[in-house]
Formats: C-alpha cells, sequence, structure tokens
C-alpha cells in the first residue's frame, strides 16, 4: 500500500542532461530488441528523431465523427505525408489500401463506445496485429478512473508482454480520469505510469509543465491533439509540445476536421520535423490551403 500521507511531487526533473541515445536515436531504447528497434526506426524519422502518426481510431468509440465519415476518402489521401497510421484493424483492412507502406500502429484495445460506460476495453487478438504487419499496438490506460483504472493497466501490460514476445512496441495512449486535473502532475503520473509497465512510445496530451512529463518518461512522448482547435492554435499546441522535448505527435481531430486536412498535415510536419514556429507553419498552411 502506498504511503499517500506522504506522496512528495518530484521536483528535480534533469532537465539540462538529456536522456543517453548513444547506442540508438531515440530515448529508452538501448536494451530494447532489434525488432523494436527497427519498428520504431519505421516510425521515428532518423533525421529529426520525431514523427507525425496520423490518428484515426475515433470510431471505434464515436461512430463516423466528423472528418471520418469515409477513411477511404478522408484518411487514405493522407497516408502519404503521415509518419505513421494510427487507426482500428476494420476501418485499416477495409480502407487503407494493402500496398500502403507506412507503418501502422494498430489500436489494440476495444470493448466499449460513447453510448455507454466508456473503457472497458479489452484487447484484440494479436494474430490480427502480427497478421497486418504492424509496426507499434496502442492501449488506452485509463488512469485515475476507480471503474477501470486497473483491467486497463492490466491489459496494458499484457498488450506489452505480446508486444515485446513478438518485438512489436506498445504504444501507451492516456485517457483522461474525469475526477482528474488536466495538469503535468496528472499526465506526469499517467505517462510514467505507462512507462513502467514497459510502453515503448507514450501519447498523452500537452499541459503547462510539460517538460517535467517528458523528462520524467524515459521513452518517446507522442502527444494527442484533443478537441478541434483553430489552426493556429493547434500549431502552437505541437509547438510547445516539441520545445518541451516531445517526440512528435500522434494527431486527428485537429487534422482530418481542419478545413484544409492535407495542408493542416504539412503544416504540423514542419512544426514537427523542421521546428518551424506557429507562424511560419500557420503561413505555411494558408499558402497551401490557397493551392488546393
Ligand atoms: C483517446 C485518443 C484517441 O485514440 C485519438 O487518437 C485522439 O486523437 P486526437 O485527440 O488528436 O483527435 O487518444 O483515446
Amino acid at each position: 500500500m502506498a504511503d499517500l500521507d506522504d506522496i512528495r511531487d518530484g521536483d528535480n526533473f534533469g532537465l539540462n542532461t538529456p536522456a543517453d541515445t548513444s547506442a540508438f536515436y531515440l530515448k529508452g531504447m538501448n536494451s530494447a530488441s532489434w525488432g523494436i528497434k527497427n519498428r520504431m526506426s519505421r516510425i521515428f524519422n532518423r533525421d529529426s528523431g520525431r514523427t507525425v502518426m496520423l490518428a484515426f481510431d475515433h470510431g471505434f468509440l464515436m461512430g463516423p465523427t466528423s472528418g471520418l465519415e469515409r477513411i477511404d476518402l478522408n484518411i487514405a489521401p493522407l497516408a502519404e505525408e503521415a509518419d505513421c497510421l494510427m487507426g482500428c484493424r476494420g476501418m485499416i483492412r477495409t480502407c487503407i489500401p494493402a500496398e500502403n507502406t507506412k507503418p501502422i500502429c494498430l489500436r489494440t484495445d476495444s470493448g466499449t463506445t460513447i453510448l455507454t460506460e466508456m473503457n472497458h476495453n479489452v484487447l484484440i487478438s494479436e494474430q490480427d496485429a502480427i497478421g497486418m504487419n504492424v509496426s507499434a499496438m496502442a492501449a488506452m490506460l485509463a488512469i485515475g478512473d476507480a471503474d477501470t483504472e486497473a483491467s486497463t493497466i492490466a491489459n496494458f501490460s499484457r498488450l506489452v508482454d505480446i508486444g515485446n514476445k513478438y518485438s512489436i512496441p506498445v504504444m501507451g495512449v492516456t485517457a483522461v480520469g474525469k475526477d482528474m486535473t488536466r495538469d503535468s502532475r496528472y499526465f506526469g503520473l499517467a505517462s510514467r505510469v505507462c512507462a513502467e509497465n514497459g510502453a515503448s512510445i507514450v501519447k498523452t496530451y500537452y499541459t503547462e509543465g510539460f517538460e517535467n512529463v517528458v523528462a520524467a518518461c524515459p521513452v518517446p512522448v507522442v502527444i494527442a491533439g484533443g478537441k478541434k482547435l483553430p489552426e493556429l492554435e493547434a500549431l502552437e499546441l505541437c509547438y510547445k509540445a516539441i520545445q518541451c522535448g516531445a517526440s512528435g505527435v500522434d494527431m486527428g481531430r485537429n487534422v482530418f476536421q481542419s478545413e484544409a486536412p492535407l495542408a493542416m498535415m504539412k503544416a504540423v510536419k514542419a512544426v514537427v520535423h523542421n521546428n518551424a514556429t506557429p507562424a511560419e507553419a500557420f503561413d505555411l498552411f494558408n499558402t497551401l490551403k490557397n493551392e488546393n
């Protein structure tokens, strides 16, 4: 039992001392297997060490939400600009051509929708992930949710066992517990739980103090975009996360619900891979938007 009356917040994150990446270009991977390193290399750009993942897994919870009505029409044309595609098996099989050579991060938990109690998820079969030749598997952890925290952590640990067996990296997706404050203390805890349980990648949300979240997480951190924002604000979010040490984004709504999704993908890539400022990336977005 944790000593709940004496939990001291960390305050020494060694922000000026980067993690050792001398043996492999991504942090936390020194002791990973060849197969995990190889798959991580497909996802994370070798030059920038970062990734722009395109998330379109939302439908398994919320159905054909805006921008995902027709994944064959909405997402497939964006695939070439993404470093990695993150979605569910049914939509990838039916809507993404098998000739696709972009790495796949497969959403590997399922079981609830927005119509009922969320987060009572189970894992799909690993045979599907292996058969689909995926580069990573993702599952959500509902940290702070009294009903589902334990089961989602157990799911996640099992998925890491499977991932280690077949050398497939596992990404922990931090869901937001309804009673938790969305601050760096919470996201730092949730991200760390993912890493402690063996995640090779952590997906979480940007917040003030994000540099501490990233520093305390020994593997690459990518951010979700969250609800649709005006394009400039979304680019500012990406920029701030990257400046705090994030290794990229796994972004959905702020791309596919944009008025110009392809232009937005390219603008996000400029921030993530080329350190473009939000203003520069927004200029790029406007230029490309008007060309389309
Ligand atoms: C919450 C998630 C979803 O998988 C989704 O990918 C979020 O993407 P965005 O917030 O950028 O639309 O992370 O389970």
